[in-house]
């Protein structure tokens, strides 16, 4: 955001943009709040968007659009083969990468599965700072494991660690040695890591990593989805970046990196995903099984007209007012948070704002759901829609056994350039009121449990009657507002 001091002294995040096209909301009141829950299952994937206010679930497809991208999607190029659409998009990507070749995909995991296949032999291992969901299930389905060595602050919910996504170098260096370059497929760096709160690594951390696998002749692949929060923390929290153009540490980054891949639902603001290499043997390889899995090389899955979105979205990602709105508003929102003793991730990270559900609800045990139950529990005294990220969206082990996630986590999604200030308040306000009254949420069992990735489709049961005595107390706090 620009630099713009307020005469009272307050600093507000100013959304540096204006909004031109708008959806309305519907905000139901607190028993119909209920009553969908109940039928989604007490699972936030499965309610009705209609049935939600403000939408916090993900930033995944969802980030707004600019003018400049729905006026590029009109000169879309619908050829199957040599679309100039595809040109365009790949001029952008060696324009912010300076990576000479780009391969297309639908979406992350698709690079992703594609990654996987190239690289990943049963019994070797990919280390990386921390796992995304998507990226573990293709490393394993194949035979192969992940090994998770960020440094310890990682875990620490609250800290003022400013890099808690960088790679811990001793432990790198550990693995290597006990596995060898034939034990290990690549390394893996993911840039906003998601699943610890959306927590960047810094260009140093990154370049110690990069060396380290380039004496070891081991590739590394950096996941770039969340890069543009990672790019405005380094400027703002890495003094050898300080000086830099956003541009700069982007061309940093990909000099560091032998392989990149994105989800184009999160960088880019619209919707695909793409690899990216100077390394032609890389690029061969991968090229072979675009056609197969994607589509042709020049749309691999993608519509043209998204990818000419994609293509000025790269650009604006490059823009420190156009990056810089999301993770200031998230920081916004957790700090006033933090004024309010509500136990939420620190320091505030890119994506969203996670909730700490073990010490919100430290009376509901992690094999009740602590967070599934805060989830269900904000949505019906407030209506938004936030996202599960603990024991639910683990997976069992083979002998049936649970496995108790890290960490316990509601993550309010913040897609970029959506909210404004005062649905942010409002959030606020609403988490205020149900943290005060934290002691009425109980906990949620299983009524159908799916095999694989049960966190979406899953549907589980209050344990007790709370959910109606929650609804007793807003309603006797509230009154007749919504
Ligand atoms: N990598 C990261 C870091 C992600 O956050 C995601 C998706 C992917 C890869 C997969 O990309 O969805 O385009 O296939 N994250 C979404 C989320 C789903 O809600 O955080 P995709």
């Amino acid at each position: 955001m620009a630099n713009i001091k307020f005469f009272s002294g307050k600093t507000t995040p100013i959304e540096m943009h204006r909004v031109r096209i708008i959806q309305k909301l519907n905000l139901r009141p607190i028993e119909q709040r209920c009553n969908a829950i109940k039928q989604a299952g007490n699972n936030t994937f499965l309610l009705k968007n209609e049935d939600v206010f403000l939408d916090m679930l993900t930033d995944s497809g969802v980030n707004a659009m600019s003018n400049d991208q729905l006026a590029a999607m009109s000169q879309a190029d619908d050829s199957y083969a040599g679309s100039a659409t595809f040109y365009r998009l790949e001029k952008a990507l060696q324009h912010v990468f300076g990576m000479q070749y780009f391969l297309p995909a639908h979406q992350g995991r698709a690079c992703e599965h594609i990654l996987a296949k190239v690289f990943v032999k049963p019994g070797q291992i990919v280390p990386m700072n921390y796992h995304f969901t998507t990226s573990k299930a293709h490393i394993t389905v194949l035979g192969g494991d992940i090994l998770e060595i960020p440094v310890k602050e990682a875990f620490e919910m609250t800290s003022d660690c400013p890099f808690k996504g960088n790679i811990d170098i001793d432990a790198l260096k550990k693995v290597i040695a006990e596995r060898g370059k034939d034990g290990i497929a690549y390394v893996r760096m993911e840039a906003g890591t998601n699943l610890i709160g959306g927590q960047p690594f810094s260009l140093e951390n990154l370049q110690a990593v990069s060396k380290i696998c380039r004496e070891n002749g081991i590739p590394l692949v950096q996941d770039v989805s969340l890069l543009s929060d990672n790019l405005h923390f380094c400027k703002q929290r890495e003094a050898a970046c300080k000086d830099m153009s956003i541009h700069e540490i982007a061309l940093a980054f990909a000099e560091a990196t032998d392989i990149l891949y994105f989800s184009g639902r999160k960088l880019g603001f619209a919707r695909g995903g793409g690899i990216c290499t100077n390394d032609k043997q890389y690029y061969l390889s991968i090229r072979e099984l675009v056609p197969l899995y994607e589509g042709f090389l020049t749309y691999g899955g993608m519509s043209v007209r998204e990818m000419e979105a994609l293509a000025v979205g790269m650009f604006e990602t490059l823009d420190e007012d156009v990056i810089s709105q999301g993770p200031q508003f998230i920081e916004f929102m957790t700090n006033e948070l933090v004024k309010h003793n509500v136990p939420v991730v620190t320091p505030p990270g890119g994506l969203g704002c996670h909730l700490n559900a073990r010490d919100f609800l430290p009376h509901v045990p992690q094999p009740q759901y602590t967070a599934g139950a805060l989830a269900s529990a904000l949505y019906i005294i407030s209506g938004v829609r936030g996202m599960e990220r603990g024991t639910m969206s683990e997976q069992r082990n083979e002998d049936g056994t649970e496995p108790l996630a890290h960490m316990e986590l509601v993550r309010l999604a913040l897609p970029r350039r959506v909210f404004t200030m005062s649905q942010i308040v409002y959030t606020v306000d609403r988490l205020n009121w149900l943290y005060q009254n934290r002691g009425l949420v109980g906990g949620l069992k299983w009524v159908d449990e799916p095999k694989i990735l049960r966190f979406f489709y899953g549907t589980l049961e209050p344990i007790g009657d709370w959910q109606q005595k929650l609804v007793a107390e807003f309603k006797a706090d509230f009154g007749d507002s919504l």
